[in-house]
């Protein structure tokens, strides 16, 4: 019997995790890792709207991240920014739409006002959607879901599907499959609720060595495995 081959995933989520490692082994600022970790970003991307992935979340900067220095976290946001603003020509030829995940009231008020920018910017565009995970918590975020759920009326019932409705992006679906570089295994409060199926994926390398190729391979690893969802094999 042919081994059943699952699709490329739909929805991808990353934790971009080991900038601060890759700079320290080669004696450099923690901030150089970021820098690079950003064309890592940019690489994996392309990649992804390539191999035809529909929906990609990138964890950029998490709820606990305020807690480091104050320059990383100023060089960080300095990055998003520029992110941000540059790269509106790559999206408008690739159709790639920016969509943000995370707390909006949390964040400097230019950063949130860029964001917003560039999701009303590329709006219409109907390629791979990158969604940036930016002051972005699991709990926090089914927190802010069950505010929302409480607000829209005295009778609103809570099950499943109305805490879903109520998440940051209710539209997106569930991520197929979830990759951590830098080989930690652990999920640091990224999509809690939405990642309860996901397939989970922990590479050793760290993030700034990431290409597109490293992108293939994960999901090639993907299509190999069986997902049962609480069902039986088939
Ligand atoms: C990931 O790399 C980037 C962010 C969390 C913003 P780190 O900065 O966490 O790198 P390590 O884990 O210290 O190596
Ligand atoms: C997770 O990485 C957050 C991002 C990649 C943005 P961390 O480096 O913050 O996670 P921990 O501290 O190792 O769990
Ligand atoms: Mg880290």
């Amino acid at each position: 019997m042919r081994k059943k081959v699952s699709p490329v995933p739909a929805h991808i989520g990353i934790i971009m995790d080991g900038n601060g490692r890759w700079a320290q082994q080669r004696g450099q600022r923690r901030t150089q890792g970021h820098l690079e970790g950003l064309k890592a970003a940019k690489r994996v991307v392309k990649a992804a709207s390539d191999l035809g992935v529909r929906y990609l979340t990138l964890y950029t900067f998490s709820t606990e991240n305020w807690k480091r220095a104050a320059e990383e976290v100023g060089f960080i946001m300095g990055l998003v920014r520029q992110y941000l603003r540059g790269e509106l020509d790559f999206y408008r030829e690739n159709r790639i739409r920016i969509r943000h995940a995370g707390d909006t009231a949390g964040l400097p008020p230019d950063i949130a006002g860029e964001l917003r920018k560039a999701a009303e910017d590329t709006g219409g565009f109907d390629g791979m959607q990158v969604i940036l995970a930016l002051n972005y918590g699991g709990r926090d975020e089914i927190v802010r879901a069950a505010r929302r759920l409480a607000a829209s009326g005295p009778r609103a019932e809570i099950t499943e599907a109305a805490i879903s409705a109520h998440l940051d992006n209710p539209d997106v679906p569930d991520p197929d499959l979830i990759i951590r570089s830098a080989g930690e295994f652990r999920i640091s409060n990224f999509l809690l609720w939405e990642g309860a199926y996901a397939e989970y994926l922990v590479s050793p390398k760290f993030w700034p060595d990431w290409t597109g190729e490293d992108l293939e391979r994960a999901i090639e690893d993907f299509r190999g495995r069986n997902r049962r969802f609480g069902g039986t094999v088939k």
